[in-house]
């Protein structure tokens, strides 16, 4: 079998089913839509940002929890088929896997309502148990699909461990954001937010990239010196800023595609990013390679569906946009 000597990257997040259906358009509130079609797919923020890491060639290793019913075993399976480890994983009895209800529209736009299920049950005990194997991983990536009290566990730990001479990072990605489940100030290392969650931490609206660069500037104190913070704008883009080597916002425009599903696409993004970074990338060299990831995964169905590998990357980037420095007008 041939050694992985990729980055390691654990996600500790959440492990869903995907429950999709295919409409016209979005229903309104109130309203009751045909569904085209209904399928079921693998995601889970946390999942999905785990398998993108495999297929990007990652030593990825997931923690976090299903339930003890169908689902469970099916979502394991498919992570393992693209290489996370899934050994920290623990099954919770009596309880059913995460799920998440998606409705998916004609342009690829989508709704989605989560149900925790067995994510609820991670705890910081997980986190505990996970630690001697977050000390040898170079990146740790959170979202906000697990409780409050786990998230706050990762940045602890991540401290305890960076003190000791461990050399992981924190990777925050806080999605669905609340206010609540937010790590301490100075504690991220990488912060990747899209423009909702962007608008909920600086209190800005966030609808191009000249909003994205101010917001990333307002959001510098919740990272460790030399921390990176990249506001993703969905069809417009990416924008990135370093509190320390880089003079200037980096602005990424999209790819043009054909969107059938945009579902999983800002964890392809953020995945891809992480594993370029962590493969001693550049933030242009990462966000072009994680532009183009993304732009893959939104022209097919489905989350973990939809990932591209590595190589698919690779070949895709001769025609990806460079990404250039924002300068401030006036
Ligand atoms: O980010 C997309 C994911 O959000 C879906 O796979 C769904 O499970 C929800 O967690």
């Amino acid at each position: 079998m041939a050694v992985n000597n990729g980055p390691r990257v654990m996600v500790i997040g959440s492990i869903n089913i995907d429950l999709v259906a295919g409409v016209d358009r979005l229903p309104r509130e109130g309203e009751t839509v045909w569904a085209l079609g209904f399928e079921q797919h693998l995601g889970g923020k946390g999942a999905n940002q785990a398998a993108v890491a495999g297929l990007m060639g990652a030593q990825a290793v997931m923690v976090g929890c299903v339930g003890d019913d169908v689902f469970g075993p099916r979502a394991l399976q498919g992570l393992q088929q693209v290489g996370v480890d899934c050994s920290l994983v623990r099954t919770v009895a009596g309880t059913s896997t995460g799920a998440a209800l998606i409705t998916v529209g004609r342009r690829g736009e989508n709704t989605i309502v989560v149900i925790p299920g067995a994510n609820g049950a991670v705890t910081p005990a997980d986190v505990e148990r996970a630690a001697g194997a977050m000390a040898a991983c170079d990146a740790v990536m959170v979202q906000f699909e697990v409780p409050e009290a786990v998230v706050l566990a990762v940045a602890q730990t991540i401290a305890r461990l960076r003190e000791a001479a461990a050399r992981p990072l924190l990777v925050l990605n806080p999605s669905p954001f609340r206010a609540s489940a937010l790590p301490p100030a100075g504690t991220v290392d990488l912060l990747i937010v899209n423009e909702l969650e962007a608008e909920e931490m600086t209190g800005h609206k966030v609808a191009n990239p000249a909003d994205a660069a101010e917001a990333a500037r307002k959001l510098l104190p919740w990272l460790r010196p030399g921390g990176r913070v990249v506001v993703t704008l969905g069809e417009q883009g990416a924008v990135a800023l370093s509190d320390g080597d880089m003079p200037a916002p980096l602005y990424i425009p999209a790819r043009k595609v054909q969107a059938v599903d945009t579902t999983g696409a800002g964890d392809t993004f953020a995945g891809a990013l992480v594993v370029q970074l962590c493969a001693g990338r550049s933030m242009a060299e990462a966000l072009r390679f994680a532009t183009t990831a993304a732009a893959i995964t939104v022209t097919r169905p489905g989350a973990q569906s939809s990932f591209p590998r590595r190589e698919e990357v690779e070949a895709a980037l001769a025609g990806a946009p460079e990404p250039v420095p924002l300068l401030r007008k006036g």
